[in-house]
């Protein structure tokens, strides 16, 4: 078992590689989804019980996917839980030392946890929960970066014109 925690803010088809690519490693993956991060400039777009929500209905189909949400220190939620695994993704080197730092507090709090880090996927490198708020913000198409109730939601947020299909009544 591994904890995956992040601000999935919103959650991003990166997010998504990376658990499904831990499933094959672990027989179950916690997403824990932070009500608050350690960097005190970060305002979530979508409140906790909203990440939570979407996040339940992305991973419907994956059982072994726990969407949690956890406040205060990581290593107290991990501790509570049966897993000794952190998982983190990494884009690029630029996330190296933010990572690296965030990692070896963590160990140094609890020596029986240790971070996993997996790299992402050449497909999604580029996408950053940060990015994809700016895209959508001022418009951009996000569909195909992020699934499409995630995108669907972002429209919502920023009152941006429904598509032809919400108007229409899909359901997607
Ligand atoms: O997706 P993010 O925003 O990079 O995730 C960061 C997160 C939520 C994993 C990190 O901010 C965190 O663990 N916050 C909880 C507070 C904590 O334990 N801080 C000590 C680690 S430096």
């Amino acid at each position: 078992m591994a904890v995956y925690p992040g601000s999935f803010d919103p959650l991003t088809y990166g997010h998504i590689d990376i658990v499904e690519r831990a499933l094959e490693i672990f027989d179950k993956v916690i997403l824990a989804i932070a009500h608050e991060t350690s960097d005190a400039s970060k305002r979530s777009l979508f409140t906790v019980e909203e990440r939570i929500e979407m996040a339940k209905e992305v991973f419907e189909h994956l059982p072994n996917v726990i969407v949690d949400s956890f406040k205060g220190l990581l290593v107290n939620y991990v501790g509570e839980t049966n897993a000794r695994v952190i998982l983190r993704g990494l884009r690029a080197t630029s996330d190296f030392e933010y990572e690296f730092h965030m990692a070896s507090m963590n160990r140094s709090l609890n020596i029986h946890l240790d971070t996993m880090f997996m790299m992402t996927s050449k497909d999604y490198f580029f996408v950053s929960s940060r990015s994809i708020k700016e895209v959508a913000a001022l418009g951009g198409a996000v569909e195909g970066l992020v699934p499409n109730l995630i995108a669907r939601r972002l429209k919502e947020k920023f009152k941006l014109p429904l598509t032809k299909e919400k108007q229409i009544g899909w359901e997607y």
